[in-house]
């Protein structure tokens, strides 16, 4: 399905974005690994999400959608042998936090996944993951891999890369290790499994070494929870950049996961002179939880310092849109794991942008973006999208404040994290159709 975007004047109205797609995956693994019953509200139902809970089951678990939209897990107090594959589909995700979750137990599990995740690399978690003890079977250190599980050596691990997937497939293997198991990373990614953690009860908490705190946890059982998944900031990202680049547009976006290790978009749109403001904050759930209002404004180039990386590293795109409509440079470095991602993302944007008539290059671990006001961005391109989901959103975003319409050539994919994103969008006011 192709997909088409064009101006339509300023946006309005109130969203509430779909569920965070890193929360839902972890409710449902941690429910499957814990005793007892998860009740999750808010999971993301899309086709990431769905390929964890099939493997959830596969590895034991029952896992029941009620008809008022709540999920139920009954865990099986830790994972059984599956009878099938464990499909990952398009999900980074899925794979390496069950991976993780999984090489702890005495069975043999066979993962894959579909062209864009059978290039990306495991090696990163096949490398701790052994060295505790797991086996795999894994040429090329890519899927399709046969994951064999069994007793495992607590370790403290020094991750090359600050990924939250390499830190959760650690931290969840460790839950049944011999000891502590601790993960050091070079900046904090997502601590997202650290705090569900907590909430099911698991024995983990910080120790400081070489000046930071890393995350520890210790075996132990895990109890099933109640757990409220708040909107995906990751998703919110893209009304709300067409909101800051369509003039007069004023847009609220509700209930939207403000946990700081996922914030540095927001971060970087704040210092090239957006209109954003946090309301509402609260924090019912161990994670926080605020209310985001964004209005049409007038942008320059920034340069988010390399550190920030990991606390937007799926922003990237949206912010390389948004770059085009602001004046001036915009600098993005230490980025270089965007090309480990659904596609190489540093190469798909700058190719994108340059058929949308903006001026950008690549760099090896990032690009630059050369951006003239908002009125100066052509479009009028039809974009590759290599089964990237968010290749295509930011793409259809251009094309909302670009003087000629822009298609995706394959929107499919969108399914994958944004169910429905172009309905959210129409009903902002937006002119998204297919073709
Ligand atoms: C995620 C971690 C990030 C992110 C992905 C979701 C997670 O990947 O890009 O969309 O839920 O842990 P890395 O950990 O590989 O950076």
């Amino acid at each position: 399905m192709r997909l088409k975007a064009r101006f339509a004047g300023p946006l309005s109205g109130r969203v509430r974005p779909p569920g965070d797609k890193s929360i839902s995956h972890r409710a449902l693994i941690l429910g499957a690994l814990a005793h007892g019953r998860t009740e999750i509200e808010g999971l993301l139902e899309a086709e990431d999400v769905r390929c964890t809970a099939a493997a959830a089951r596969l590895f034991g678990a029952t896992v029941e959608r009620t008809d008022d939209g709540r999920w139920i897990v009954e865990g099986a107090g830790g994972f059984g042998q599956p009878a099938e594959t464990i499909d990952c589909g398009n999900s980074g995700t899925a794979a390496r936090l069950l991976v993780g979750a999984a090489s702890g137990y005495k069975l043999s599990a066979r993962f894959d996944g579909d062209q864009s995740l059978r290039r990306r690399p495991m090696n990163r978690v096949i490398a701790p993951l052994t060295q505790m003890g797991a086996r795999f079977d894994a040429p090329n250190n890519r899927l399709p891999l046969v994951m064999h599980g069994g007793k495992l050596s607590s370790i403290t691990y020094r991750s090359p890369v600050s990924s939250a997937q390499v830190k959760s497939a650690v931290l969840l293997a460790g839950l049944q290790g011999d000891g502590e198991t601790t993960l050091i990373e070079p900046e904090r990614s997502r601590d997202h499994t650290e705090r569900m953690l907590k909430v099911f009860g698991a024995d983990i908490d910080e120790v400081e070494i070489d000046g930071g705190l890393h995350p520890r946890v210790r075996p132990g059982k895990l109890t099933g929870a109640r757990i409220y998944v708040p909107g995906d900031p990751s998703s919110a990202a893209f009304p709300i950049a067409a909101a800051l680049i369509l003039g007069k547009s004023e847009i609220r976006v509700d209930d939207v996961l403000v946990n700081p290790l996922r914030l540095g978009f927001y971060e970087t749109l704040l210092e090239m002179g957006a209109k954003l403001r946090y309301e509402e904050r609260r924090d019912p759930i161990g994670e926080p939880i605020a209310d985001i209002v964004a209005g049409a404004s007038k942008l320059h180039g920034a340069s988010p310092p390399p550190r920030r990386a990991p606390s937007m590293i799926d922003e990237f795109p949206i912010l390389a849109v948004v770059a085009a409509f602001a004046q001036g440079e915009t600098r993005i470095v230490g980025a270089a794991e965007l090309r480990m991602k659904e596609s190489d993302r540093i190469t798909m944007m700058v190719e994108g942008l340059r058929a949308c008539g903006v001026d950008a290059e690549e760099l090896p671990d990032g690009l630059v973006v050369r951006g003239n006001g908002p009125k100066s961005v052509r479009g009028g391109a039809q974009i590759r999208t290599q089964d990237d989901h968010r290749i295509a959103m930011s793409f259809l975003v251009l094309g909302m404040g670009a003087k000629e319409p822009v298609i995706v050539d394959d929107a499919e994919m969108i399914a994958t994290s944004f169910p429905g994103f172009s309905e959210l969008m129409r009903g902002l006011g937006a002119d998204v159709t297919e073709i």
